[in-house]
């Protein structure tokens, strides 16, 4: 479209703003040697880990990981998008940009988008205009003031069919970004109906305030109650956490997050000022949601409905997120409550007694299970400990197994031995499982779904999810390989005459790393330099946090002065053994399976397969 911001202006926007007069401006700076330092404005610390490097033009901080360019330091300190904060440095630099009505269609070149920010504006004045009478009773009625409405968007869907798709036509908005959003459905014989009609919407934001999707509820009994937008390439059910883009800020600062189930609990809650509340809406939680939760916090507060639903939907939340190492403590309401009732009733001082006398994840659990006889102790112990080994941070698994043993008066030894016993046989299975799901995500990127749980019927009980033979981690984050991978990404930021090693001998497809293998294929995509690349314009600001994280950690770390060339064959020793180790766990696996068939044909086909595969392994290993 014609007036859409450049890349070229993006980037001279960007050049002309040093990093740490736009940062000076809001957190005071003080040179420590080539860079600046300063109190970190997204969490709260006594001593200086905020790092601003002026020669990279970067930012990255050493005690809450958060990192990135002028671009997107704007974007998370004063929440704004990425074509407000352009906007902001623009008019620092005094240059002229799109206006602002043209600018706002043609920044956003996806038809999807387009058609979901008109939505959002049509259905924000539906609910103001005379349809939206019954609406606005309704929020009254859930007693939703006027702040919450504005900074969640809430609009409203009025009854008809198709009030949507003819205020989009009206907007040259075409039939086909409504359906891309959808935000239509298909009729059988053709043509198109809107998919929310006489029903309070929920915007869903992405991380740049850009809606992705909607949720809807309808006002009275009409089923089903909640409806939600489809999966499209801008809404992945799995990925998304409903109200972080409002929460983000108030949980990287208090380190701490409120989960909640539903819409109206996050918003109850957000109106009573609990500000760092997110709610997995419609989905249990997902390993992926949990992931986001955990890089802005530490301690997690489930706050699900005191029902006997809510209860087993919240035990098996905790246990996702104690896998990840997060502080986990679950909120009791009475009975028929859920946190929205409750906080309108009892209100806020009332919620925070309830947060504050939550119980921790062992308390929980052995709250809820009989625990009267030594067999009820036994399973009791065996469902925690195979949580606990799903941890990667052993202290803390260590310090859960310490708890386990005292909530259920058993001897710490004999936990530990049922713990060791079942961590081993959980490396063994879950390296050949890792792989695979890495090769998954390689051949089908984003398609890598919720984790099987959501489903769980009634009678599932906790900890009886089989989960032994999932890894934690889609993938390594610790190890030899991923130092390696993180080395050779690091060799190409630094230019020179390791970096060219490194182009001759690496392709970004041998990288498993998502994230590092992403970055590789930006750098390797542009032509080999003597210099550093510009870190500052590899990071963009639409990225996922977490890569810009990695890029800013593995620069503003000095580099160590290696030799390059040698540095860069040693890591492409340790991918390559890697590869084949994998290699050989999946002939292994055939073999197996080729016995157990007796299919004798493959079984020697795939024994010999192994034998080269070990020279070629120990081949490897004498070179080095
Ligand atoms: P209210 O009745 O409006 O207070 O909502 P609630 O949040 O208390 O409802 P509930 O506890 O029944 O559901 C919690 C969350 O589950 C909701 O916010 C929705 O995200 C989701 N949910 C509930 N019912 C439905 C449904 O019928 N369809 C879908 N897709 N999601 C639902
Ligand atoms: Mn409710």
């Amino acid at each position: 479209m014609a007036n859409r911001i450049s890349d070229e202006l993006i980037d001279r926007i960007r050049e002309a703003n040093d990093i740490v007069d736009v940062i000076s401006e809001h957190v005071q700076l003080k040179r420590a040697g080539g860079n600046f330092k300063g109190l970190c404005p997204f969490h709260q610390e006594k001593t200086p880990s905020f790092n601003v490097n002026p020669a990279r033009q970067i930012y990255h901080c050493f005690g809450c990981g958060v990192g990135g360019n002028a671009i997107t330091f704007l974007m998370e300190y004063e929440k704004i998008g990425f074509v407000d904060a352009l906007r902001e440095l623009a008019h620092r630099a005094g240059i002229a940009l799109p206006d602002r009505r043209s600018e706002r269609i043609d920044a956003e070149d996806d038809p999807a988008v387009v058609a979901n920010q008109m939505a959002l504006a049509f259905y924000r004045s539906c609910l103001e205009g005379d349809a939206g009478t019954e609406a606005r009773n309704y929020v009254k009625k859930r007693a939703l003031g006027s702040d919450v409405m504005s900074a969640f968007a809430i609009g409203y869907a009025p009854a008809g069919w198709d009030n949507l798709l003819k205020a989009a036509r009206r907007k040259g908005v075409a039939d086909s970004a409504l359906v891309s959003a959808g935000l239509v459905v298909e009729r059988d014989g053709g043509g198109f109906y809107d998919r929310f009609r006489e029903r309070l919407i929920f915007p869903l934001l992405s991380s740049g305030n850009r809606p992705v999707g909607f949720g809807g509820r309808s006002l009275g009994d009409q089923e089903p109650k909640y409806l939600n937008s489809p999966e499209t390439h801008l809404y992945r059910k799995s990925y998304y956490l409903y109200g972080l883009s409002q929460a983000r800020q108030a949980i990287r600062l208090s380190r701490e997050a409120i989960l909640v189930e539903g819409y109206m609990d996050l918003l109850s809650l957000h109106q009573a000022g609990f500000h760092n509340v997110v709610a997995s809406a419609g989905t249990a939680l997902t390993d992926e949601q949990a992931r986001t939760i955990a890089k802005y916090a530490d301690k997690v507060f489930i706050a699900y409905d005191g029902d006997k639903a809510g209860i087993s939907a919240a035990t098996r939340a905790a246990e996702t997120l104690v896998q990840l190492g997060l502080k986990v403590r679950v909120a009791a309401f009475p009975g028929g409550e859920d946190p929205d009732s409750y906080v309108r009733q009892a209100g806020a001082d009332a919620l925070r007694e309830v947060l504050t006398s939550s119980q921790d994840f062992i308390d929980f659990y052995v709250s809820l299970n009989p625990t009267d006889d030594s067999d009820d102790r036994e399973k009791a112990a065996r469902n925690l400990i195979e949580t606990v080994v799903g941890i990667e941070d052993s202290l803390k698994a260590e310090l859960m197994l310490e708890k386990i043993s005292t909530a259920l008066s058993l001897r710490p030894a004999a936990v530990a031995r049922v713990y060791e016993r079942r961590r081993a046989e959980r490396q063994l299975r879950g390296r050949g499982a890792q792989r695979l799901r890495g090769r998954a995500r390689e051949h089908a990127p984003g398609s890598v779904g919720g984790n099987g749980r959501q489903t769980a019927g009634p009678d599932a009980s906790p900890g009886s999810t089989g989960r032994q033979d999932e890894g934690v981690g889609g993938y390594e984050t610790a190890g030899a390989h991923y130092i390696a991978q993180k080395g050779l990404l690091g060799l190409l930021l630094a230019g020179g005459e390791g970096a060219e090693r490194v182009r001759s001998c690496l392709e970004a497809s041998d990288l498993t790393h998502p994230e590092i293998r992403m970055l590789a294929e930006r750098i390797l995509a542009g032509p080999a330099s003597e210099d550093p690349i510009d870190i500052a314009a590899l990071v963009d600001p639409r990225d996922d946090r977490s890569l810009a994280v990695l890029l800013t950690e593995l620069t503003v770390l000095d580099p160590v002065e290696r030799d390059g060339g040698r540095l860069c064959d040693d890591y492409i020793g340790v991918i390559r053994k890697a590869q084949i180790e994998g290699q050989i766990r999946d002939v292994d696996k055939e073999i197996r399976a080729a016995e157990l068939t007796g299919d004798e044909e493959r079984a020697t086909e795939a024994i010999i397969r192994r034998q080269e595969l070990a020279q070629l392994l120990s081949g490897l290993s004498s070179d080095r």
